[in-house]
């Protein structure tokens, strides 16, 4: 039996990128029936960036109600908000305290959001080790992420590594990170990846109107309506065919090099596609974003499931330090 983990910062809405990159591979793991998944939504790491409870709990809320929307079977699995369980944030103090300073002071996300954010706060700096805590803590054997979060998943081998060589026994489960190099990042409104800081994204979730609004702001390059356009460096067909059937993408391919075929049109196109492939989701979503207490249901349960494994960690981390009772 492994066990799968991942989670999902809720520092924004779901986009396209998070569905296609990380929510549905992370679900079709979760249906090999040899595979036990503990999916949560991260949102202590998102107080780094996000101090406004009301907003943060709106996008706790939209990221919930979308693994829901996909068919995540919280019967089967764990489903969980991070804040919820405080052990997470017990683990990631003592782990703070085996993980050297350098590590993170060398981490290419710190440096970048240092770079970028105003707010340069230590829950930045330490957010791998909290990372390091949400895995441990489920000793978690697989945890599939996309290449952004390889540095990070390395951090947490190493910081279990260095837990387990200093107390001279295995305490932490050492995880195995999966990158998925099938997972091309997916391109967003301006062709760089899709991303809540690049705000480029798409929201698939949006009202009808709204949503063609968004696709309409994809980037194109001036050929005129008539002439050939090349697919492969478009971004509206790069989107198209990531999530149409093969026969769909041969035929926009076609229209696309046969000429007297516009961006305007493949856009609508890839409007209808959304709203028709997505037709299942959207309606769940909705129904989760308009009953709160069905969907705080789900994450109640998961949250009594989630600390049952989490205690059993921390009491051997409390037995190993010295805090045992
Ligand atoms: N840092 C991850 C991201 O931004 C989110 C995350 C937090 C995570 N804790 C995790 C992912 C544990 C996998 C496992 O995508």
């Amino acid at each position: 039996m492994a066990r799968i983990l991942t989670g999902i910062q809720s520092s924004g809405r779901p986009h396209l990128g998070n569905i296609l990159g990380a929510v549905l591979p992370a679900i079709e793991l979760s249906k090999d029936p040899a595979n036990e998944s503990f999916f949560f939504i991260a949102d202590l790491h998102s107080l780094t960036t996000l101090k406004d409870g009301n907003v943060r709990n709106e996008y706790v809320k939209a990221i919930a109600a979308t693994w829901l929307a996909f068919g995540f079977d919280t019967d089967r699995n764990v489903f969980w908000r991070q804040s919820r369980v405080q052990e997470h944030s017990e683990l990631a103090w003592y782990l703070n305290c085996f993980t050297p300073y350098p590590m993170l002071a060398n981490a290419h996300s710190f440096k970048d959001k240092s770079e970028r954010l105003s707010d340069v706060n230590a829950g930045l700096f330490t957010y791998p080790v909290l990372q390091a805590a949400d895995i441990l803590l489920y000793d978690a054997n697989l945890v599939p992420v996309g290449k952004d979060q390889k540095q990070h998943l390395e951090m947490s081998k190493d910081i279990a590594s260095a837990v387990n060589n200093q107390m001279g026994r295995e305490i932490l489960v050492l995880p195995e990170s999966r990158i998925d190099e099938r997972l091309m990042v997916i391109p967003g409104l301006d062709g760089l990846k899709m991303s809540k800081s690049y705000n480029n994204y798409i929201d698939i979730f949006l009202p009808e109107k709204e949503l063609l609004k968004v696709i309409k702001k994809i980037m194109s390059d001036s050929t005129a309506l008539e002439e050939p356009k090349n697919p492969e460096t478009d971004i509206t067909f790069q989107l198209y065919s990531l999530i149409a059937t093969e026969e769909q993408t041969q035929k926009m391919r076609e229209n696309y090099t046969r000429g007297g075929y516009g961006y305007g049109h493949a856009k609508k196109a890839l409007h209808e596609l959304i709203l028709e492939k997505y037709k299942e989701p959207r309606k769940i979503f909705d129904y989760y974003m308009n009953n709160n207490d069905a969907l705080e249901k789900k994450l109640t349960e998961g949250e009594e499931k989630a600390r049952i494994v989490a205690k059993n960690t921390i009491s051997r981390m409390r037995q190993a330090l010295g805090f045992g009772s």
